[in-house]
C-alpha cells in the first residue's frame, strides 16, 4: 500500500537532482506522474528530451506509471500543456510538486535584462504557470462532483533567497515571491480542499556543485545529508494525507535538520499621534526599531550550518 495509490502527480524539472527524486518518490508511493523537464543547461538554455525520458524508464522498469513532458513551464502555455496532459494520460491531477530551476547569479550592478528575464520567468512565472492551470482545473472539477479535491501544490523556495544572498538578486526575488505565493494559493484554494506548502532545501545536485564543491558530499560514517532524496521526502511528505492540516508554510530540509520558516511578522509596534512626519519618526526611532540589530544580517550559507 502506498500514500499515493490512485493518485496522479506532475513534479516539474524533475529529470535531475531534486525533481527526479521526487518523482522516483512519488511513483514508489504508488502515484502516477508525470515527469516534466525540459532538459537545458543550469543557465536554461539549451533543450535535451533524455532526463525526462530516463526518469519515466527509471519509473516503468520498477513496475510503476509514468509519463515524459518536455513542456518549458516558463511559458503560460507550457504549465497549460502539462496540467492538460496529466489529465489526459491519467485521468486526473491530486498533486503538484512545483521544482524546475535555473541559475544566473550576478551582482545587480552587472545583471542585465536577459538574466533578471530568465530566472524570473523559470522560478516565479514557472510556478505559477502549472499552479494556475492546475488550480483551474480542480476548481472546475469540485463544482462539479461538489467534493473537496483533497489535493496539493507543493513550490520550492530557497533558504539562501530568503536570508538574502549576495549575488542572487534575480533568484531571491522569484525564490521570496515564491513563499508569498504559496500562502495566497494556500489561502485561495483551502475552500476547495488542496493544501500549498513550499519547501526550500539544501542538495548536492548540478545547481550547487559549482558554488559548494565538496562541502555537500556525504561524509564517511555519516549518512548523507545533502542528498537530494532528504528534500524530496520532505516535499512528498507535505504532500501526502500525513501532512492534512499543514497549509501555507514553508519548511527548510537539508544537512540533516528540518525547520519550520516563518518570516515577515511584526517585531515592533509604534502607535501615531498625529500624520507621521520625519520629526516623529526620527522621536520614535528607538521604540520602532527596540533596541535590535537594524543593519543588513550576516549571511549564513545554509549549507555551513
Ligand atoms: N540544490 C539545492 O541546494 C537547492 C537549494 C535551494 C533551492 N533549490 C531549488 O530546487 C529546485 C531543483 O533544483 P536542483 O538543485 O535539483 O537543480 P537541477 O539543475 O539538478 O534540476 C533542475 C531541473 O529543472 C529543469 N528545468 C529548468 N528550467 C526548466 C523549464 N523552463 N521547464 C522545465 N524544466 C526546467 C532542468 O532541466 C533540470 O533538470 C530549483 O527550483 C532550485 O532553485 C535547490
Amino acid at each position: 500500500m502506498g500514500r499515493f495509490d490512485g493518485k496522479v502527480a506532475i513534479v516539474t524539472g524533475a529529470g535531475r537532482g531534486i525533481g527526479r527524486s521526487e518523482a522516483l518518490l512519488l511513483a514508489a508511493e504508488g502515484a502516477a506522474v508525470v515527469v516534466n523537464d525540459l532538459g537545458g543547461e543550469t543557465t536554461g538554455e539549451g533543450a535535451d528530451q533524455r532526463p525526462a525520458q530516463q526518469v519515466v524508464d527509471e519509473i516503468t522498469n520498477a513496475g510503476g506509471r509514468a509519463a515524459a513532458n518536455y513542456d518549458d513551464i516558463s511559458a503560460w502555455s507550457g504549465g497549460q500543456a502539462l496540467v492538460a496532459q496529466a489529465v489526459d494520460a491519467f485521468g486526473g491531477l491530486d498533486v503538484l510538486i512545483n521544482n524546475a530551476g535555473i541559475l544566473r547569479d550576478k551582482m545587480s550592478f552587472n545583471m542585465d535584462e536577459a538574466e533578471w528575464d530568465a530566472v524570473i520567468n523559470v522560478h516565479l512565472k514557472g510556478h505559477f504557470s502549472t499552479s494556475r492551470f492546475a488550480a483551474a482545473y480542480w476548481r472546475q472539477t469540485s463544482k462539479e462532483t461538489g467534493n473537496p479535491i483533497g489535493g496539493a501544490i507543493v513550490n520550492t523556495a530557497s533558504e539562501s533567497c530568503l536570508y538574502g544572498n549576495a549575488g542572487q538578486v534575480n533568484y531571491a526575488a522569484a525564490k521570496a515571491g515564491i513563499a508569498s505565493m504559496t500562502i495566497v494559493m494556500a489561502r485561495e484554494l483551502e475552500r476547495i480542499g488542496v493544501r500549498v506548502n513550499a519547501i526550500a532545501p539544501v542538495a548536492r545536485t548540478r545547481l550547487t556543485e559549482t558554488v559548494a564543491g565538496g562541502m555537500l558530499d556525504a561524509k564517511e560514517g555519516d549518512f548523507d545529508r545533502f542528498a537530494p532524496e532528504n528534500a524530496a521526502a520532505m516535499a512528498i511528505w507535505l504532500a501526502s494525507p500525513d501532512a492534512d492540516g499543514i497549509n501555507g508554510q514553508v519548511f527548510a530540509v537539508g544537512g540533516g535538520k528540518a525547520q519550520l520558516l516563518q518570516g515577515w511578522t511584526p517585531a515592533t509596534e509604534v502607535a501615531a499621534t498625529d500624520v507621521w512626519s520625519l520629526d516623529s519618526l526620527t522621536a520614535a526611532r528607538d521604540a520602532l526599531t527596540g533596541g535590535r540589530p537594524t543593519d543588513v544580517p550576516p549571511f549564513m550559507p545554509p549549507f555551513e550550518g
